[in-house]
């Protein structure tokens, strides 16, 4: 059976580009392939976290995870930090990495821009998301448009791997949505839409209240013309709607495009917002459940148990090929 691995940062709430970027897949996928869904926490501290609200974000992803409709009787979901294995291999394949690798990722230059000071950790991240995926050979890594670049380094580093120590790493492939893949702010369509961001209104939290969606997305930046079409270069905003429209409902673009032949933005929208909440309500209800059972813990430590057994077999792999004292 092949392997599927992925992770999402505990740093602040989920976004709907989240959920359709990258969860929306794992729940997809964990019927077909052997899958681990990780709270990658140590990737969290790589930004100033308050150790409080990173204690209360961890379990709020992992109950999300399950709120979304992953089965942990299926997929292994646990918390990187409870694999030491992780921060070991993620070592190792730092020293196999090249500055100027690190230097060329986009996501390093948008975090670290303008900063005075700038952590070492920010810097190797890419080489620890290569550690992630690489301690279970995983084959196939679904995550959205912005993490293409990292998977292209894991992928280098794995084939430089096999090369000095011999084949052993699989060649992981990224797995994205072929509508979603980036979904874009609704106050500007040139911008991803992030929980980072410090307008609330341009993103939609998992976790917000349906009175909430409804207003975000009435308020969200549409165009002159009116017509509800897609064309992400002529109506980038309008076509982002269409897009989440798209992946909330099961619809094709162009089954939304003539669903809404003829109307006026007002009533897209209003749709939209149902639609939207189609999918976040009975997600928020399963999440509220979740998230104050006490078999949150002991999902997320069982899943662990059977990680690091995984883990330990590759890493020690690893450690006879480099030459370590076994
Ligand atoms: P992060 O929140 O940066 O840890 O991202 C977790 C996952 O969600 C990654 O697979 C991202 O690629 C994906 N993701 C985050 N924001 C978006 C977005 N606006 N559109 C599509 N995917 C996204
Ligand atoms: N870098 C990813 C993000 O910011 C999170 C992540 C860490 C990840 N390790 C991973 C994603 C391994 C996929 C596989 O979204």
């Amino acid at each position: 059976m092949k392997t599927v691995f992925s992770g999402i940062q505990p740093s602040g709430k989920l976004t709907l580009g989240n959920y359709i970027g990258a969860m929306k897949n794992f729940v997809k996928l964990q019927d077909e392939y052997h899958c681990h869904f990780v709270v990658v926490d140590l990737h969290a501290i790589t930004v100033a976290q308050d150790p409080a609200a990173l204690r209360e974000q961890s379990k709020d992803v992992a109950a999300l995870y399950l709120a979304a409709g992953i089965d942990p009787k299926k997929a292994n979901v646990f918390l990187q930090s409870h694999v030491p294995q992780h921060a070991e291999l993620g070592w190792m394949l730092t020293t196999l990495t090249a500055m100027g690798e690190l230097e060329r990722m986009t996501q390093f230059k948008d975090k670290s821009q303008g900063k005075e000071s700038v952590g070492a950790g920010l810097f190797v991240y890419p080489s620890l998301m290569a550690a992630d995926i690489l301690l279970y050979n995983a084959d196939l890594v679904p995550v959205g448009e912005d993490q293409k670049q990292h998977l292209e380094l894991t992928r280098d580093l794995a084939h430089r791997f096999n090369h000095r120590y011999g084949e052993f790493f699989t060649i992981p492939e990224v797995y994205t949505p072929k509508v979603g893949a980036r979904v874009m702010s609704l106050d500007d369509a040139s911008k991803k839409m992030s929980k980072s961001n410090p307008n609330p209104g341009s993103y939609i939290s998992l976790l917000d209240t349906p009175a909430e969606i409804r207003k975000k997305i009435s308020r969200a930046t549409t165009d002159s013309d009116s017509v509800v079409r897609f064309d992400p270069e002529n109506k980038p905003e309008v076509s982002n709607l269409m897009s989440i429209y798209s992946e909330c409902s099961g619809l094709s673009l162009q089954d939304v495009e003539k669903r809404f032949e003829g109307q006026m933005y007002g009533g897209f929208k209003k749709e939209l917002a149902e639609v939207v909440l189609s999918v976040i309500e009975p997600m928020q209800e399963r999440y509220r459940e979740v998230r104050e059972s006490d078999e949150l813990m002991n999902i997320l430590n069982a899943s662990a148990e059977r990680a690091r057994e995984e883990a330990s077999k590759t890493l020690d792999e690893v450690k006879k090929r480099m030459g370590f004292v076994l």
